[in-house]
């Protein structure tokens, strides 16, 4: 779904970072700001900051900060949009998706929408055509009831050519879209024909419930057309980011806290008649990262059902490595050969279901036992390829209590020596740590600028200079309309030591001088991820006008006592920039032979000295 970014504007400005943190984490004021216990990581004292003024939050503690929308995703574990629709039911804003084939409307909204009528066509054929009997007669044989195909959006695509065609042609649909979105197909001769026609039809949803694509399945035996046609991949539709069911399954993948994947439409269908909600299909293809990065948002714990077959098998060892990595908790369940989750659940109903999920072995259990039967231990040359084969998935694990563990009951159940598998992980594990010191040094790199707040590592000759720096910066979010004024009438960026400290500072005063804006929040909102996580950062730190702010932080005359506190850095910044320059002119005097010189340089640094004691004179008093 795509929300127009006003509406999003809209939303945002009516929440109250506040009130909707408080809802999850217990605040306290402390100043202008409150503060809390951080719910992303354990600690005693609070070091969560929220701000209402900026409206951002901030944990000092383990550097997770953002806007409202960040906050709950973070916290629900959900996607941006998700953010948007829960905040806009929170505070009754309507999100309002009906102004159909307007104009500003999107290309993906107009696509939604045409496979919106589709489906709804389709599923009228399925309940009231006359010529889907034999389609229904179907899905009784295999036990699915008219509320799971009305849950589940089922249709029937009328086995002629031209139905769909005719069908889009009358509701005026755009045809070269519908081309697009594999609907319909066309000839070498121009002529335009349903490409589902004949076929059972399941819907494919996003997370969110809308429908991205079509898989259509044969109700014919014969084996020269294949089982399943599926839409080919589209503006709205990428196959890798997609898995069919989540948007029926996501509460209960919550609320349980883990999650069966499947391979096939009805196997989940089916599992889900039968009261098992928290199951996802991967639709017969290999799991992507990108579907398990999806999935982790809702759970780590994974469970794959997958068939007993040599494919099922393959599929899960594939899939193990890339769930690893996105640091879930994989096992794998077995059924008895030749079942598929649709075929035993209907046979066996619902508790005998529910043993084979509990039964469900670890990954690396599963894994061995699947070697051993393949005899990969019997001799030692074998062992030892099967062994490092075994051992690649641990090394990916972050967690060393976790490998441990492993690697112990492994040994055990299997009667494999400890130490050869400890030696072979510890190998993998050396090659893995080079690879990532390398990225790290990368991203370290890439972090200098916004990681100057611990100021002890960066050019300690100048911190004092760069600490005052900060601070300027620091009241340019203060929602202060007297406080930008003086600043940039006395200030220029361009002495300034930081990079980062000069783009803001230029960036703020751009968007005050043009629009007169000077709240705090949108102004925050100018700058790039990084950037804002610098400003999140200082910005929600007190002032170091004293020591003893912390504590006793000033209610009354709050006003007064900032401006009159920018006025004194302004001073003490601009005495700062002239002291480096003076000591910057001794050091030449001090390594220079040539008399003139030095005389010509005594001269600028009295000038200096005279313009550094009439800084204070200078400075306009203008109160606010
Ligand atoms: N699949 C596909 N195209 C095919 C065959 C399979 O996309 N030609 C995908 C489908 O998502 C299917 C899954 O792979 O659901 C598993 O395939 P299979 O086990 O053959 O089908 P089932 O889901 O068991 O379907 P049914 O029970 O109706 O035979
Ligand atoms: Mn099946």
């Amino acid at each position: 779904m795509r929300i127009p970014e006003q509406k999003i504007e809209e939303i945002k400005n009516s929440a109250d970072i506040v009130d909707i943190i408080s809802e999850y984490v217990q605040l306290k004021k402390r100043g202008k700001n409150f503060v809390g216990l951080c719910p992303f990581h354990r600690e005693k004292t609070p070091s969560f900051t929220v701000s209402i003024d900026k409206q951002i939050y901030h944990c000092f503690g383990c550097h997770i900060g953002g806007n409202v929308f960040s906050f709950l995703m973070e916290y629900k574990k959900i996607s941006f949009v998700e953010a948007v629709q829960e905040l806009a039911e929170h505070l009754g804003v309507k999100l309002d998706f009906d102004e159909s084939y307007s104009k500003n409307q999107s290309e993906q909204e107009i696509l939604f929408d045409i496979n919106t009528e589709v489906a709804r066509y389709y599923s009228n054929n399925l309940l009231n055509e006359l010529e889907a009997e034999y389609a229904r007669s179907y899905l009784e044989k295999r036990n699915i009831k008219i509320q799971t195909i009305r849950a589940f959006g089922l249709g029937f695509a009328l086995n002629k050519w031209d139905s769909l065609v005719k069908f889009l042609i009358g509701k005026n649909i755009d045809i070269d879209k519908a081309l697009h979105l594999g609907l319909i197909g066309k000839t070498n001769n121009g002529k335009l024909y349903d490409k589902l026609a004949g076929r059972l039809i399941f819907p494919i949803f996003s997370p969110n419930g809308r429908v991205v694509a079509f898989a259509g399945r044969t109700l014919t035996e014969e084996s020269d057309t294949p089982k399943y046609i599926n839409s080919p991949e589209s503006l709205i539709y990428v196959k890798g980011r997609v898995l069919y069911g989540l948007s029926f399954a996501k509460d209960e993948i919550r609320k349980l806290n883990n999650v069966i994947l499947v391979e096939g439409y009805m196997d989940l269908i089916s599992l889900y008649q039968n009261g098992i909600k928290n199951v996802v299909a991967i639709s017969g293809t290999a799991l992507t990262d990108e579907q398990a990065q999806l999935l982790s948002r809702y759970t780590r714990n994974i469970i794959l059902l997958f068939d007993s077959d040599t494919s099922g098998i393959n599929a899960s060892l594939r899939s193990i490595e890339i769930l690893l990595k996105r640091d879930c908790d994989v096992k794998i369940a077995s059924l008895p050969s030749s079942e598929d989750p649709d075929s035993f659940i209907n046979k066996y109903g619902k508790e005998k279901f529910t043993k084979i999920i509990k039964q469900a072995d670890n990954f690396l259990e599963f894994h061995t036992a699947y070697l051993e039967k393949q005899g990969a231990f019997k001799d030692p040359q074998k062992t030892v390829e099967a062994i490092r084969e075994l051992i690649k998935p641990v090394a990916i694990i972050e967690d060393e209590l976790k490998r441990t563990i492993l690697i112990k009951n492994i040994s055990k159940k299997f009667n494999l020596r400890e130490k050869l598998l400890e030696n072979e992980l510890d190998k993998l594990i050396k090659d893995k740590s080079k690879l990532s010191v390398k990225t790290q040094q990368k991203s370290e790199d890439l972090n200098k600028d916004s990681d100057l707040f611990d100021l002890k590592f960066y050019h300690p000759k100048n911190s004092i200079l760069i600490n005052k720096e900060v601070e300027i910066i620091k009241l340019l979010f203060e929602g202060d309309k007297n406080i930008l004024e003086i600043i940039f009438s006395n200030i220029e960026p361009e002495k300034f030591e930081l990079e980062i400290n000069k783009k803001i500072f230029l960036r703020v005063k751009d968007e005050f001088e043009n629009f007169g804006n000077c709240h705090p929040s949108h102004l925050i909102s100018l700058f790039d991820e990084e950037t804002q996580k610098y400003l999140r950062q200082i910005t929600l730190q007190n002032f170091t006008i004293s020591d003893h702010w912390e504590g006793k932080y000033p209610t009354e005359n709050y006003d007064k006592i900032i401006f009159d506190y920018t006025k004194d850095l302004i001073i003490k910044l601009k005495q700062l920039i002239i002291d480096k320059q003076i000591s910057d002119k001794q050091k030449l005097i001090k390594s220079s032979n040539d008399e003139s010189i030095i005389l010509s340089l005594i001269r600028e640094i009295n000038e200096l000295s005279k313009k550094k004691l009439n800084i204070s004179l200078e400075l306009p008093q203008n109160n606010p």
